[in-house]
């Protein structure tokens, strides 16, 4: 027979698998919490445990951030798939090996940037993030963005531009171009999510163009030409 608890797991899965994220009594996160309780990247993570959501009863483990905690370019992408799920590490599976070989070739690597996600947990089935866990996170991704001070952000795709930027508009037509947002002192340049260019191997050369223009922009600005490698495993 089922305990209470698996029937409340149940249930809660039911809900997740179905988009449903506003089960919980927040609908998004009081600002005045992320404001005043979360002044460090570990504040920010225990803040980012406790949120409500049934997300994470779906999930084997919080994907937070990794990479280097002064770096110049921080890396936004989508949500955990099922192998950085698994080890509590944001693009380790294949995507994330596609990136590592694009960072490569602007001579970058994992341990001069930053990676993080919009969602911290799985969508179970990597289904896309609902609208409502992507306004309940996204007050927590700013603050992310505040405590590492990158001077470029890329957004990985559609779904981390879009919530970043708060704009309607596709990676289409959001691509390939720096901007700005409130809030935000980096310049946000949004790409494709590598997942793409698994499935859709001719769009690699609107990426590489976009790496281009990161490189371009690392010469311009010296970025790096200073920076110390700090780096840090935070999941
Ligand atoms: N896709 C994402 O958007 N993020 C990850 O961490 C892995 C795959």
């Amino acid at each position: 027979m089922r305990t209470d608890f698996e029937n409340a797991i149940k249930v809660l899965k039911w809900f997740a698998d179905a988009g449903v994220s506003d089960v919980s009594s927040e609908d998004a996160l009081s600002p005045s919490i992320v404001e005043n309780d979360v002044r460090s990247l570990e504040d920010l993570k225990r803040v980012m445990e406790t949120v409500d959501t049934p997300l994470k009863y779906c999930a084997q483990n919080m994907v937070f951030g990794v990479g280097n905690i002064e770096a110049e370019i921080l890396f936004l992408g989508e949500a955990p798939g099922a192998e950085e799920d698994k080890q509590g590490i944001p693009f380790v599976g294949q995507s994330g090996q596609l990136l590592d070989k694009a960072l490569a070739a602007i001579g970058l690597d994992r341990e001069a940037v930053y990676i993080t996600n919009i969602l911290p947990w799985r969508p179970p089935g990597n289904r896309t993030p609902s609208t409502q866990e992507i306004a309940l996170f996204r007050p927590l991704v700013l603050k992310h963005i505040s405590f590492i001070n990158p001077r470029i952000v890329v957004c990985l795709g559609g779904t981390a531009a879009k919530a970043l930027l708060q704009s309607s508009d596709g990676i289409m037509r959001l691509r390939g171009r720096f901007t700005s947002v409130e809030g935000i002192a980096a310049k946000i340049l949004p790409t494709f999510h590598p997942a793409y260019l698994l499935r859709s191997p001719s769009q690699k050369r609107e990426f590489w163009h976009d790496f281009l223009a990161i490189q371009n922009e690392i010469e311009s600005d010296g970025i790096y030409s200073d920076c110390s490698t700090n780096v840090v495993q935070l999941s």
